[in-house]
């Protein structure tokens, strides 16, 4: 099925990647790429009459817009609507005909706009109106430069006091530019606005919607394996649940999931998987119970980096003798052919834009490069075009249960870094029922405020194990016994991170179950430090 789209070209913003969700989310196909692509490559991605609209992004935000990138002039010759954001309307002046200057001084954070000109992207769409009768919008602004000079053809769209002209637009031919940043929740009508292009002024179909692409993604992987045989490694993330119950609904018994278990999971995260594959799904699903192996390699090892540089290869080494069994096949079978990975856009995104040195960098610890070809197989990557929510949404219209799909991420190396220095099993027992207390509990509390629990208002929880001990009283008598941290934080992004505020009454309960109910633990801290400069896990 062809999708119609919105190409974004990315500058180098932090948040070009906001802008391609804020698209998706009015259910249209947008796809980033670096900025400097050729304008052969414009005209031939346009080619098929799919391309609907083009966004330029905004540049990084930290820069006094020091580059001089350029969009692909073939952008401007298209004839789709266009739409400049931040340094994509610096540069569409520019390249128009239009005058820049540098800013004297850098405009960062919130802002009043005028909405002027009645152009179709901003008719209707207003926060607040002034007693003379003025739309206003709350906006974001992040900028050193700034348009001084309309290009030929171009009209005034939104006033600032100290940006005059921060807007404009050539209504014959469909290109808008706007100064704020549309893309960021600050920016209250930004959503309404994408919308208005997208839908509105580019026209574009609204199709692009996950219950749908079930039928469309079962069918390319049908297309793509035809009936070879395809190995999956299952981790009980999100990203390789979805995957692997994405592909057995294409393939059903074509898939074998591989699980290794290092031992260092949460508590019954193994039954669970196994519960909802093998049990549920019905999926071919080997479980490989490899958590002596792992705790024999960990013995003596204290150092963070050397603990996940053991748990990392270890992984590995377990994984192609397990890939390497099913690829030589057995009576029925006749070996497998692909190996199936939990890419998403994200990291596909990432490593184009790499190579110009343009496109945000995320800290992305996940997909073990070059396996597949250390292991002779072709590579199968079905979520490859899908953002994180979109993910989530996958799976859940697959059938899996939303508490898997929406459930905080958890580090490849496990308890091995919520262990400080050296992991033991008996240290391991411990932290994974106190761990259970904790998650148990943040997801009885709701708040009343949100109507949500606590799990779903933190990004990340969890409780680190001390191995230190402290002296207690229980009873009548002494103990002495180990310490754990309960860490939680709120972050959107896990660059930086907010400790979180919990609730007294939540920390209450969570501490007097762990140390009631799990002898060998008789302290319990809350951890209140923010990141930077602290990180979010302990190691
Ligand atoms: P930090 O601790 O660096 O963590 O603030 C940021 C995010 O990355 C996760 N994390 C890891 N994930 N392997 C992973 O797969 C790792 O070695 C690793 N270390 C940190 C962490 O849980 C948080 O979400």
């Amino acid at each position: 099925m062809q999708h119609d789209k919105i190409l974004i070209l990315d500058f180098g913003s932090q948040v070009t990647q906001l802008i391609a969700r804020r698209v998706r989310d009015a259910h249209v196909l947008s796809e980033v790429h670096p900025c400097d692509v050729s304008d052969e490559w414009v005209r031939a991605y346009a080619a098929d009459g799919s391309l609907k609209g083009v966004i330029l992004s905004g540049s990084h935000a930290s820069v006094y817009e020091d580059t001089t990138d350029k969009a692909p002039q073939a952008v401007f010759d298209l004839g789709v609507p266009v739409l400049g954001i931040c340094y994509g309307m610096q540069t569409m002046a520019h390249q128009l005909g239009g005058k820049v200057e540098s800013g004297h001084k850098r405009e960062f954070g919130a802002a009043a706009v005028r909405a002027r000109g009645h152009t179709a992207l901003l008719k209707d769409i207003a926060d607040f109106t002034t007693p003379e009768g003025h739309g206003m919008l709350d906006v974001w602004m992040s900028h050193g430069d700034k348009v001084t000079e309309l290009p030929p053809g171009f009209k005034l769209m939104a006033t600032t006091d100290s940006c005059p002209i921060a807007g404009m637009a050539d209504e014959a031919r469909k290109f808008y530019a706007v100064q704020f940043h549309p893309e960021v929740t600050h920016t209250k009508q930004g959503d309404a606005i994408l919308r208005r292009f997208v839908l509105d002024i580019c026209a574009a179909k609204p199709d692009w919607v996950m219950r749908d692409h079930i039928a469309e993604a079962v069918a390319l992987i049908r297309e793509q394996v035809g009936d070879e045989e395809v190995i999956l490694g299952l981790s009980g993330g999100v990203d390789s649940s979805v995957a692997a119950a994405l592909i057995h609904r294409a393939i059903g018994d074509q898939l074998t999931c591989v699980f290794v278990d290092h031992g260092l999971l949460r508590l019954n995260e193994g039954d669970l998987v196994m519960e909802m594959f093998e049990g549920k799904l019905k999926a071919k699903v080997i479980r490989v119970d490899a958590s002596e192996l792992f705790l024999g390699k960990l013995a003596g090892v204290s150092d963070p980096e050397a603990k996940r540089k053991i748990i990392g290869g270890e992984f590995v080494t377990v994984f192609k003798q397990e890939a390497a069994k099913l690829k030589a096949g057995d009576g029925g079978h006749k070996g497998a052919t692909f190996l199936a990975q939990g890419t998403i856009y994200p990291d596909v995104i990432e490593s184009g834009g790499a190579k110009s040195k343009k496109a945000v960098t995320i800290k992305s610890h996940h997909n073990v490069g070059g396996l597949p070809e250390q292991l002779g197989l072709k590579l199968l990557e079905p979520l490859r075009d899908l953002f994180k929510d979109e993910v989530r949404e996958l799976g859940v219209a697959l059938g899996l249960p939303p508490e898997m799909v929406y459930r905080h991420p958890f580090p490849g190396p496990g308890l091995g870094v919520r262990i400080l220095g050296e992991v033991k099993k008996e240290y391991a027992d411990l932290l994974r029922r106190a761990d259970d207390i904790f998650i148990q509990e943040l997801r009885n509390f709701i708040d009343p405020a949100t109507g949500k629990s606590w799990y779903d208002l933190t990004s990340q929880a969890f409780t680190v194990f001390l191995p230190v001990k402290s002296v207690g009283v229980m009873g009548d008598g002494r103990t002495y016994d180990y310490v754990v941290a309960l860490r939680a934080v709120q972050t959107s992004d896990f660059m930086t991170a907010d400790w979180a505020e919990l609730p007294y009454a939540l920390l209450k309960k969570v501490s007097g179950r762990i140390i009631n109910e799990v002898r060998g633990i008789n302290r319990v801290t809350y951890d209140v430090s923010s990141k930077p400069p602290a990180t979010i896990e302990w190691e």
